[in-house]
């Protein structure tokens, strides 16, 4: 047997730093189900002391998962430790991961301390976390950037404090593999009672080496990576888990270690994490992309046709990911519909699951062949719209090269019919128009994209949207064999989130003033 690699997933924590990420406590609850069952060993489930939203959200977890540690994120305050504790300790196997930054850039600027400041804090916050969880991580924020020396003073400490996990971040994705690697083989050499704790390896991709970085300090002798689904996580995201897990799966010869993640189960974590977060995957993403699979130059299709390992490195199955096929007809069932969803990872509640059938009884009537990528699009444009504040009802638009473009809208407002006609530069600015003029909403309309689900003319359009106010992002997807109505349903979608998040945001900031006693 293999020696075991430990996978920590931290989508809930680092990845819903994304600017826009933001998730709620079902949807967390539904991200978290996935990562246990796929066998992740480690799931951080927030940050508690950030706001009741998340200490709620790390409770709530915590009580929820069966097999996954579940981890809460704690800064080096007393205060932070005794919140993530309060979250954790429902679960049947807690760990509470405290950190404190070592660069002399974060100390000096960031924490105004001194290494000796810093050193006192690690004995004071570890040992106390250590007295109230027997499994504690402590993180060097910036590690990739710190001084060795200072290094090995404060891990040696940690450990000698009650720590057994040492986790080494590259918080600003800055070193390359190599540089990298080396702090790990100097951390072994150097640190006496290093054999006392698990190394863990954590980092960023703003350089794009986040993943090159994992599997060096891996060979270096980290035995614990923190990831996360399609690689999700502060600016420009984490080490994506597929890829660690898949590179450690392909490349066994160079890498004799296993993890113990069904790889099976990636492409529904991956399409739940995207719709939740209405993060698209972009379509060349490594292991998850639309295209990761794909073969379009002849040559390469003439290859795969004579023997599949001239050009997949592993198979589409092995990630879950099942050959595009016509799986369902306008006389399919409720039963072989529910089933099928399943099959692609999702669960609707049987309300949702009605109004999903007749959706697809819709789309059937217009579209003769219905492919898994149309139900996975019908799914996610309901999935999108978890809070109707609106509804689209109908839409009929006047559009060419001889009229100014007019659209007719109607939709229902908090059960109220609402409709309106209204001219615009197209048909998709007629369109959002509309929907600004009958909801008195005028968000900043940042993303618009739209993309063919399927082949063929016949096909249906997919159009993302993402708007902003303020500070707050939300993107949403609508589908449609018509893009102009599949571009309205986006709009709708997104505004729908945005007004969720603006509501959940006015109410957590007036509950954070209560806890700061204002
Ligand atoms: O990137 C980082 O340093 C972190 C720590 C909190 C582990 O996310
Ligand atoms: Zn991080």
């Amino acid at each position: 047997m293999t020696e075991k690699i430990y996978i920590f997933d931290t989508t809930l924590r680092d990845g819903e730093q994304s600017p826009g990420a933001s998730m709620n406590l079902d949807e967390k609850l539904q991200i978290a189900e996935v990562l246990d069952l796929m066998k992740v060993d480690i799931i951080e489930a927030g940050f508690p002391i950030a706001s009741n939203g998340d200490f709620e959200a790390v409770r709530e977890v915590s009580k929820n998962v069966k097999n996954s540690t579940i981890a809460g994120l704690a800064r080096a305050s007393l205060k932070d430790i005794d919140r993530a504790w309060d979250a954790v300790k429902h679960s049947r196997s807690p760990r509470i991961h405290t950190f404190i930054a070592t660069s002399p850039l974060h100390m000096k600027y960031k924490l105004k301390k001194t290494e000796d400041e810093v050193l006192e804090a690690i004995k004071k916050t570890v040992s106390h976390a250590r007295n109230l969880c027997d499994n504690i991580e402590w993180s060097c924020e910036d590690g990739g950037r710190s001084e060795l020396n200072f290094l090995y003073k404060c891990i040696d400490l940690a450990i000698n404090c009650g720590a057994s996990t040492i986790n080494i971040p590259d918080t600003v994705g800055y070193t390359l593999p190599e540089e990298f690697g080396k702090i790990f083989r100097n951390v072994k050499n150097n640190v006496v009672n290093i054999d006392k704790a698990i190394l863990s390896t954590h980092t960023h991709n703003d350089l794009g080496l986040a993943t090159a970085n994992n599997v060096a300090a891996i060979k270096e002798g980290a035995r614990q990576v923190e990831c996360t689904i399609n690689g999700m996580g502060e600016r420009a995201g984490n080490s994506s888990l597929e890829e660690i897990v898949m590179t450690l799966k392909v490349k066994k010869d160079l890498m004799p270690y296993h993890t113990d993640i069904k790889t099976e189960s990636i492409m529904k974590a991956s399409r739940l994490v995207s719709s939740i977060t209405g993060f698209p995957v972009q379509p060349n993403k490594a292991i998850v992309g639309a295209n990761a699979f794909a073969h379009e130059a002849g040559i390469h299709q003439d290859g795969m046709l004579k023997h599949s390992g001239t050009y997949e490195i592993m198979t589409p199955e092995s990630v879950g990911l099942n050959k595009s096929s016509l799986v369902l007809g306008k006389h399919s069932g409720k039963h072989a519909f529910s089933e099928k969803l399943k099959e692609l990872g999702y669960e609707p509640g049987d309300n949702a699951l009605m109004e999903l059938f007749g959706r697809f009884k819709d789309l059937a009537d217009k579209k003769k062949e219905i492919f898994e990528e149309d139900l996975i699009a019908l799914a996610e444009d309901r999935s999108a719209s978890y809070d109707e504040h609106v509804k689209f009802v109908s839409l009929e638009v006047n559009a060419g090269s001889v009229e100014k473009p007019e659209a007719r809208l109607k939709i229902d407002m908090n059960n109220e019919s609402k409709s309106i006609k209204i001219n615009g530069n197209g048909p998709v600015d007629a369109t959002f128009n509309a929907i600004k003029k009958l909801t008195e909403t005028d968000f900043k309309l940042k993303l618009y994209q739209v993309n063919a689900i399927t082949a063929g003319t016949d096909a249906q359009g997919e159009v993302t949207v993402r708007l902003e106010d303020d500070d707050l992002t939300s993107q949403a997807k609508g589908s449609d064999p018509d893009i102009i109505v599949a571009s309205a349903k986006a709009y709708i979608n997104a505004l729908n989130r945005l007004i969720f998040k603006k509501s959940k945001s006015i109410k957590e900031n007036s509950s954070n003033l209560q806890i700061r006693g204002v």
